[in-house]
């Protein structure tokens, strides 16, 4: 496969980067994932503003366009082997003598972006749900950043993977805020609640969209924070993002989330967002 870094498409095996790069040295970048249906990124005007809020967010001096990131990806795009994808897009600050502060030199921006097949959810994922386990969320504040340092994401990641479940359910101060790399929903009364849109979680592509989809299903939609308890008394669970797309949750800790089936809500949200992404 090939890749994009720093002006030109690369075989994958010779793209290199050098390791005083401050995104290999701080983590000091800005990513992004981008989903792609029959070789169509899904949404990209908001997948680009949010990309170009993060790198706004940490001064990094953004060297492309929207039209010319677009343009990028759908190079990547065109010579991936299959039609559904995850465009993934990178940009970090550059390779830089190391020093935490901001090099009195500018660098040049590192720009890198790859396609990789897009694996959906199975049917039996769908049909069952998944299992979930809980943790407290260690990450820093500025959670809303799509930044490259996912040391806690990984961890929450791996604290799932290690129990043989699917995600992390992270709750800070009693309160639920995101998975390790998804968005985290309630069905409660048949309303569907997600946490504030604030510095404690990134907003997901799809929590526009969900609440969208909501509103066009006359489904109550409500933003605000919930508490532990409400989550593990919740009619259902479910999970959202560029891969999962909307994922119904079985099983929080050991305990059955409702009656243990995927449920109506999530089965209308699934069913409009089908339609919605081709
Ligand atoms: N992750 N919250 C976190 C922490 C995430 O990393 C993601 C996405 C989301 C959902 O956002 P969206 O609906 O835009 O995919 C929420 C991507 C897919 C990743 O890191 O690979």
């Amino acid at each position: 496969p090939f890749v994009y870094l720093n002006g030109a498409m690369t075989p994958l095996s010779e793209a290199k980067v050098s390791v005083l790069d401050r995104g290999f040295i701080f983590g000091d970048g800005i990513y992004e994932v981008i989903p792609v249906y029959d070789r169509k990124p899904f949404r990209p005007a908001q997948h680009l503003a949010r990309f170009f809020r993060g790198i706004e967010a940490v001064n990094i001096r953004n060297p492309h366009s929207e039209a010319e990131w677009l343009t990028l990806v759908d190079k990547v795009v065109q010579t991936a082997p299959t039609e559904d994808q995850l465009a993934y897009l990178q940009i970090t600050r550059g390779p830089a003598p190391r020093t935490h502060a901001f090099p009195a030199q500018e660098p040049k921006p590192t720009v890198f972006l790859m396609s990789n097949p897009l694996i959906p959810p199975t049917l039996a994922m769908l049909e069952n749900g998944v299992a979930c386990v809980t943790m407290e969320d260690k990450r820093w504040l500025r959670c809303e950043i799509k930044s490259i340092s996912l040391l806690g994401n990984v961890l929450a990641a791996q604290n799932a993977a290690a129990q043989q479940a699917n995600e992390t359910l992270q709750f800070r101060d009693g309160s639920l805020t995101e998975g390790s790399s998804s968005n985290v929903w309630i069905v409660k009364d048949g309303t569907l609640l997600g946490p504030p849109v604030d510095n404690l979680i990134l907003e997901g592509i799809r929590y526009h969209l969900i609440a969208e989809l909501c509103e066009a299903n006359g489904i109550p939609f409500e933003s605000r924070r919930i508490a532990r308890n409400e989550v593990f008394t919740a009619d259902e669970v479910l999970l959202s993002s560029a891969g999962k797309e909307i994922l119904p949750v079985a099983s929080i800790d050991g305990r059955t989330v409702g009656n243990g089936k995927p449920g109506p809500i999530f089965k209308k949200l699934y069913a409009s967002y089908q339609i919605a992404k081709r």
